[in-house]
């Protein structure tokens, strides 16, 4: 019996070409159902979900092109849900370049190397040198953050650099590096209203060193606030509505926090702040 598989071809400015291949189900390689394949493992690798943004590819194709020109070569991404890497007629001509199931990196790449296929894949980057395999590891200490958010620091493998057995790549870090700030700058940052009690801003006061408690009858569990509705958001991990007192004790204990993580910065830039004395204080108030 036979089932349909797919993979990708693409080329360097990232378009995509999809490929479908029969397999034959009676190939225990074969995985007709990703989540099938997930729960043979004792612990579900949650890394094998992380699916790749298209500026994270647009920098690997790049780097891989600078170092390995990619013209004339037929580029292959076969690791997508239903996929099939051993059931791919790789040419000479045929590189991978892609982010596999990390959980079987290292049988991707034994299968790789066998069969003289060019390959370049994202791996984990602290077991990065777990497995023995004649392969290039590439660090770049690269922060990536994946298409469901999950940031993973990750490392590549390649056997595109000969001789080569580990490249400890600076302007590639910093091309992620570049790519995470823009990111991060591009993100809108929510504020809440001081009625509006969130896990955040209790870790703010008490990571400042401000204890802070709420009574059960000053607040009520709440999902959404009115506003975020109609942009189809919510509260992140939920939160409270709180009674004006609540919400008097949260501004306060928030100012407090806000004061300690100020004081703590004037320390550490030896800063000193003059305070107003009372008699000061005594003018300020006779003025206007
Ligand atoms: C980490 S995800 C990355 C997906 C995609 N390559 C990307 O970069 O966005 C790994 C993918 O490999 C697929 N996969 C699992 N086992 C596979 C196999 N034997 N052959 C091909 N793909 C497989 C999974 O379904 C999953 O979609």
């Amino acid at each position: 019996m036979e089932s349909k598989s797919y993979y990708k071809i693409i080329d360097l400015f990232g378009n995509e070409d999809i490929k479908l291949i029969e397999k034959k189900a009676n190939n225990p390689n074969l995985f007709n159902n990703y989540d099938a394949f997930l729960d043979k493992f004792d612990v579900k690798k949650t890394t094998d979900d992380c699916y790749t943004p298209k500026e994270v590819m647009d920098i690997i194709l790049n780097y891989v092109n600078d170092k390995y020109p990619l013209e004339k070569k037929q580029i292959i991404r076969p690791f997508f849900p239903g996929g099939d890497y051993k059931n791919i007629d790789y040419t000479y001509n045929s590189v991978v370049i892609d982010n596999p199931p990390f959980s079987i990196i290292t049988n991707i790449c034994k299968y790789y190397i066998e069969r003289n296929i060019k390959f370049f894949l994202f791996c984990p980057h602290l077991t990065a040198f777990s497995s023995n395999i004649d392969a290039t590891h590439i660090i770049a200490s690269a922060d990536i953050t994946y298409e469901n958010n999950a940031t993973i620091k990750t490392a590549f493998v390649s056997n595109l650099f000969n001789n080569i057995k580990i490249i400890g790549d600076a302007n590639l870090h910093l091309k992620f590096k570049e790519l995470q700030q823009k990111n991060k700058v591009n993100l809108p940052k929510y504020e809440y209203p001081e009625h509006i009690v969130t896990v955040s801003k209790v870790a703010y006061c008490v990571e400042k060193g401000i204890n802070i408690e709420f009574d059960k009858k000053d607040l009520k569990h709440y999902r959404c606030m009115d506003s975020q509705k109609k942009h189809g958001k919510a509260l992140f991990g939920s939160g409270f509505i709180a009674s004006n007192k609540a919400a008097a004790a949260q501004a306060a204990a928030q100012a407090a926090a806000q004061a300690a993580a100020q004081a703590a910065v004037n320390k550490r830039d030896n800063v000193i702040v003059w305070q107003l004395s009372q008699k000061e204080k005594e003018i300020i108030k006779s003025l206007g």
